[in-house]
């Protein structure tokens, strides 16, 4: 992979223009300044508009030619149809990459001038993200360069999108589910830099574990690349894409939101198995699949143990199981037999292990260290039902601590928890997931994340 250094200036500028910052609140220009400042980047800003002298605090100046410093990045937010002389300027500035948030290119028709503005920043050595985006965060650098929410949580996630309203969306969405996240990428019509090239990039950054790709489709002639080039980023680190438009009416309305060829499903699908990406049905399973392959080891097998305090949940996660190819370990008699000390007479001890509703924190404790200690077991699933004599939050502190506990004797193996109930379990995953178990409301969503887990982890022993 050759990445280019370039986009260093992108990910990590030691100072940016916002061109186009805007006087007025509500504005696009506006906003964008207000969250590189409000999210406290700590290099230079410089906000560039002919007519203002000062913009939340900060000078002006009438030109990127005129501030009197090196500029690494520039936002840019002004018309179309004015777009050509400020590039130009920002060429002449030695300006090393734009994030050019302005509509109205390929997107509506308007090759010509798209091109014109990819030939003039390349004749300067320029390189472009976008146009028609909502801009990019970098949370290792504290850079929100967006008019999106402004309060990313920092994680190990990277999120490439190419529709922006929705990935504007899922920024807050991240939000409200405490999703971490490394960098957001608005990727638009994909003038110049393209998702594959953003990947590479994250493929080597130490700050992003997992990459999760939002991709309507590719460029024409851009499949064997793809190929190639995923073949390379998913043996650094897990690829999680949606790919929509698999339907022949999806991938109509793909080709005529972002001009993509959707091209066939099958082709993708194939594709995207052959070089290790892990594809999502839906942006729920996608982030469900990356909180997971973000926090937890490889594994270094196919064989789970389940372990509940409810029949029916077991019964679910058994036919997620199925449903996903994940191997239910018949267990071994001596681990059988040290599971049925933690459960009354009339649980089970077979795979899913059902301590019963009697099930105290301190009984699943016990049952999960077994599982953690015996070598049978590649992964654990743990379910939880809420009852009156097992609190949640006591529950989550004692999976926390088995974990630990297993870590510090250096066993290491991949988890996820389903909790089911009320106010008190969802406070419960979240301080499971704050923790780095990852945790769900459900037993076949904790079920599909250690699948994807396990597949992932297959495709890396069998490529090395
Ligand atoms: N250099 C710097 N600033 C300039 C220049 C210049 N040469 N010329 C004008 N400006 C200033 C203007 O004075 C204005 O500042 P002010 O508000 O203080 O007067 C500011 O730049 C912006 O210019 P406007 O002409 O007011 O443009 P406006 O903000 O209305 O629109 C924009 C610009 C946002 C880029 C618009 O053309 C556009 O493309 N909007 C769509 C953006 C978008 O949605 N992108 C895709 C996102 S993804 C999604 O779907 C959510």
């Amino acid at each position: 992979m050759n990445v280019d250094p370039q986009l260093d200036a992108l990910f990590k500028p030691k100072s940016i223009a916002v061109v186009g910052a805007s006087r007025k609140p509500g504005k696009i220009g506006y906003e964008i300044l207000r969250n590189l400042i409000e999210y406290g980047y700590k290099g230079k800003i410089y906000p560039v508009n002919p007519q203002a002298k000062e913009i939340l605090g900060l000078k002006c100046y009438k030109s990127v030619k005129d501030v009197p410093d090196e500029i690494d990045m520039a936002v840019i937010s002004i018309p179309a149809q004015i777009i050509l002389d400020v590039v130009k300027d920002c060429g002449e500035k030695g300006i090393k990459a734009l994030v050019v948030i302005t509509s109205g290119f390929s997107e509506v028709g308007n090759v010509e001038l798209e091109e014109k503005l990819v030939k003039t920043a390349r004749s300067y050595g320029m390189r472009i993200l976008g146009p028609n985006i909502f801009g990019i965060v970098y949370t290792p650098h504290d850079m929100n360069a967006t008019f999106g929410p402004k309060d990313v949580i920092k994680g190990g996630i990277a999120f490439i999108t190419q529709s922006g309203a929705l990935g504007i969306a899922l920024m807050g969405w991240t939000i409200l589910e405490e999703i971490g996240l490394s960098a957001v990428v608005s990727m638009g019509n994909m003038a110049d830099i393209d998702a594959i090239e953003v990947a590479e990039y994250l493929a080597d950054d130490p700050n992003t574990k997992v990459i999760t790709i939002y991709l309507e489709g590719l460029k024409p002639g851009k499949g064997r690349e793809f190929i190639e080039s995923m073949k390379k980023v998913t043996m650094k680190k897990p690829v999680i894409i949606v790919k929509s438009g698999r339907s022949e009416r999806g991938a109509a309305a793909a080709a005529s939101h972002t001009g993509s060829l959707a091209g066939s499903d099958l082709i993708y699908d194939v594709a995207m198995k052959q070089c290790g990406v892990l594809r999502a049905l839906n942006i729920e399973e996608m982030f469900d699949w990356a909180r997971a392959l973000a926090t937890q080891p490889l594994a270094k097998g196919n064989n789970t143990v389940i372990i509940t305090n409810g029949g029916g949940a077991g019964v679910m996660a058994t036919d997620a199981a199925v449903d996903y190819g994940v191997e239910l370990l018949d267990p071994p008699q001596d681990l059988k037999e040290e599971f049925r000390k933690y459960m009354p007479w009339f649980g089970s001890a077979k795979n899913p292990v059902d301590l019963t509703g009697m099930a105290t924190p301190d009984k699943y404790y016990e049952a999960v260290r077994a599982a953690f200690k015996h070598p049978a077991v590649h992964t654990i699933t743990v379910l939880y039902c809420r009852t009156a004599v097992c609190d949640p939050m006591e529950l989550a502190k004692m999976l926390i601590e088995t974990r630990k506990e297993a870590i510090n004797k250096g066993i290491n193996k991949p988890i996820s928890v389903a909790m089911i109930g009320g106010v008190d379990v969802y406070e419960a995953m979240k301080h499971l997931n704050r923790n780095g178990i990852p945790a769900y409301p459900i037993p076949e969503r904790a079920v599909s994340a250690i699948a994807a887990i396990i597949k992932y982890s297959m495709y890396v022993k069998r490529g090395k």
